[in-house]
């Protein structure tokens, strides 16, 4: 069977970007693979968190992987911390990094800039991120656009590793969304919608009341001619909010552009939001059930058990590999 693993940092509200670009992915892929899924608290730690606010934004997220579609009973959810092999492979992956390369990465240098204390965590997130996956010798990543890099990285440390240290690591592959790999911000669609985007507007939490999306898409930028068509490099707006629509109701692009032939943006962006409300209620809906529910800690301690036991059989795979400790010679 096909491994999958994937990865959430609990920070800030679940996006309809993290939603198109990523959950999405991991409900379909969940009927025919082994999926791991994994809540990235120690990734979220790259960055200063208020204690209780982190706590409350991993169950929340737990809650979220689960009310989206994700069957706990099939898939593995679990928490990073909770599987200490992670921060040990982690280091061991950043031993096998250069420094040169960590700091190539666009997200180190869009989350560094113009800051001073920037801690050194985020700039060695990325081989913990290629811990987390090596781990599970997973085969397939499915992310959305902007973490293509890191997964390119996650599979050059790989290599390197094994030609080093002997073939221990699988190779894992990307898998992007077709349609909404990167959804855009309603206030500005060059850039893309995100979690730590100071301007509220342009980002649609999938926990928003329907007259926040409402207000929300309603403000959406777009453009002046009036016609609802896709065009990513001319109408990057429009075309945004086509993707979202598209990518919820499973309606194809075109069909799209059909519906709204002569309709004006007034009556294109309330079928925007239309699409996006009836989507994200019954999600809404069992989300609260579940926060209620004592079954979301047990599907969390299922989920860390089971992921101990793949997590820890490749650490000492990679401990004796590089002759850490004992293993080696007790394997002899
Ligand atoms: P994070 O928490 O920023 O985002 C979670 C997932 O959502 C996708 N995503 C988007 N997709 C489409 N449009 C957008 N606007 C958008 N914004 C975010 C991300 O690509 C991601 O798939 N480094 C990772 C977490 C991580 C991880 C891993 C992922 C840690 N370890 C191992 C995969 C495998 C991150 O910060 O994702």
């Amino acid at each position: 069977m096909t491994t999958i693993f994937s990865g959430v940092q609990p920070t800030g509200t679940v996006t309809l970007g993290n939603y198109i670009g990523a959950f999405r992915q991991f409900v379909e892929l969940q009927h025919t693979n082994d999926c791991l899924f994994c809540i990235v608290d120690q990734h979220a730690i790259t960055v200063q968190q208020e204690p209780e606010e982190l706590a409350k934004t991993i169950r929340s997220l737990a809650a979220i992987y689960i009310a989206s579609g994700i069957d706990p009973k099939k898939a593995t959810l679990f928490i990073q911390s909770e599987v200490p092999a992670h921060a040990q492979a982690g280091w061991m992956m950043q031993c096998i990094s250069y420094i040169g390369e960590l700091e190539r990465m666009t997200q180190f240098k869009d989350k560094s800039a113009g800051k001073e204390g920037v801690s050194s965590g985020l700039l060695t997130y990325p081989p913990l991120m290629a811990a987390d996956i090596l781990l599970y010798n997973t085969d397939i990543v499915p992310v959305g656009d902007d973490q293509k890099q890191h997964v390119e990285l996650t599979r050059d440390l790989a290599e390197r590793f094994n030609s080093r240290y002997g073939e221990v690591l699988t190779i894992p592959d990307l898998r992007t969304p077709k349609n909404g790999a990167r959804i855009k911000s309603l206030q500005d669609p060059l850039k893309k919608m995100s979690k730590s985007d100071p301007n509220k507007k342009g980002t649609i939490s999938i926990l928003d009341t329907p007259k926040d999306i409402e207000k929300k898409i309603k403000s959406a930028v777009t453009d002046s001619d009036g016609i609802v068509k896709f065009d990513v490099e001319n109408k990057p707006g429009v075309s945004n909010l086509l993707v979202i629509e598209s990518s919820l109701s499973g309606t194809p692009i075109q069909d799209l552009e059909t519906k709204y032939e002569g309709a004006g943006y007034g009556a294109f962006k309330a079928g925007v939001a239309e699409a996006v409300i009836q989507h994200l209620a019954p999600i809404q809906e069992k989300y609260e059930e579940l926060l209620a529910s004592p079954l979301l800690d047990q599907y969390l301690d299922e989920g860390a058990e089971k992921a101990n036991a793949i997590a820890t059989a490749t650490l000492n795979k990679m401990e004796a590999a590089m002759g850490l400790g004992r293993k080696r010679s007790r394997s002899k």
